[in-house]
């Protein structure tokens, strides 16, 4: 029998940071060790949907090629016969199984998407696109072209992953099996364990998550910043005037969140790093300590970013989508016939 497939979708048009890191990237290159084995395990970068907002469309490829080595660097194998790491536009199926999901999805139904609301209420009319409004329809067909049961993502993205199950259930019943329908958003939490909810939050305003939507970019780590201009960033970091060294989330936001970055860095339980802080009384060793923590993580991250092996990275990329063409592509012929194509 073959095996259960987990899949997620990584956007690779993004500036990564160390929230993206510990928060994001780091937790799913853990889940693919401890589950490629019993699992088949798909990891593919959405690329037809990095455009459904408006985009630099001269830097998509090079961003997403480099988003794949940010992704080897950070320590997904690439040797592993169950891990499949490919490009969603270089497998044709998703787009045409798009097309026929299409008709069989509402106009309200999409309406009603939380996430399409938000973004296109950020746009002008004339730019919010009809590729944002089909967002969860591509999204399904990423799915269930692999007969995907676990797919691990964000709260911000269950309603799609709930659409997904219904798309999947409505054509089931009307041309018999299909589909194998994901897992409920209930079981995904069981099954992968509730996100521990970890934030790293904006160096000059802890009260916020780090986000690349702060478009000053001061309170925030690039995976790419310099080590030194990162060094810079902790040390003008917003602190408090309390004058103790607290674990304080609600009440030193600025200090409780160094004493985590400091924690992620050195593999060192919170409590461990906190204990270790403990009755000094002003701020200048805690930054000084992260700052050159936070200096060799990114020169020794950056070290390993251009030691990754293009050659070896792209043999992978091709070997899985050759493998997922042949995946996709019978399902696809399984739709197809169904509804009259074939
Ligand atoms: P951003 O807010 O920078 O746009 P995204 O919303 O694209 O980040 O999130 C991508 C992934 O990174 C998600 O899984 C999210 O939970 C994680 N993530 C984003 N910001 C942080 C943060 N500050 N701390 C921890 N994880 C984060
Ligand atoms: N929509 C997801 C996000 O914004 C990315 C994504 C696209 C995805 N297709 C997917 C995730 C399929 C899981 C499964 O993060």
């Amino acid at each position: 029998m073959s095996k259960q497939v987990i899949l997620t979708g990584i956007r690779g048009n993004n500036d990564l940071h160390i929230g993206n890191y510990f928060g994001a990237l780091l937790p799913m290159i853990d889940m693919t060790k401890k589950r490629a084995g019993s699992y088949q395990v798909n990891l593919f970068m959405p690329d037809l949907h990095s455009f459904t907002t408006p985009i630099d469309h001269s830097t998509l490829h090079a961003q997403i090629m480099h988003n794949l080595r940010v992704f080897v660097a950070a320590g997904l194998p690439l040797d592993n016969a169950d891990v499949h790491i490919y490009r969603q536009s270089y497998v044709p199926a998703h787009s045409e199984l798009t097309i026929i999901l299409n008709s069989f999805t509402g106009f309200g139904e999409m309406s009603r998407m939380t996430q399409f609301k938000d973004k296109s209420s950020k746009l002008g009319d004339e730019r919010i696109s009809v590729g944002l409004f089909d967002y969860p329809v591509l999204m399904a067909a990423d799915i269930l072209l692999y007969g995907a049961t676990y797919v691990p993502v964000g709260d911000d993205q269950s309603q799609h992953l709930e659409f997904t199950r219904d798309i999947a259930q409505r054509l089931n019943s009307r041309f018999g099996e299909l589909f194998t329908v994901p897992a409920s958003v209930k079981e995904q939490h069981q099954f992968f364990g509730k996100d521990q909810g970890l934030r790293i939050k904006d160096l000059a305003d802890p009260t916020k998550k780090m986000s690349k939507s702060d478009e000053t970019g001061k309170g925030i780590i690039f995976l790419n910043d310099s080590p030194e201009a990162a060094a810079k960033k902790i040390m003008s970091a917003a602190t408090d005037d309390v004058g103790a060294v607290n674990l304080d989330f609600e009440n030193q936001p600025g200090i409780s969140n160094l004493l985590q970055i400091h924690a992620l860095l050195s593999g060192e339980s919170l409590e461990a790093v906190a204990e270790h802080h403990k009755g000094q009384t002003s701020y200048g060793e805690l930054k000084k300590e992260v700052a050159q923590q936070v200096q060799e993580f990114l020169s020794d991250f950056q070290n390993k970013l251009t030691a990754v092996d293009d050659t070896e990275l792209i043999v992978k990329i091709e070997a899985s989508e050759a493998a997922m063409n042949t995946q996709a592509s019978t399902v696809l012929t399984k739709v197809q016939k169904a509804v009259g194509l074939r």
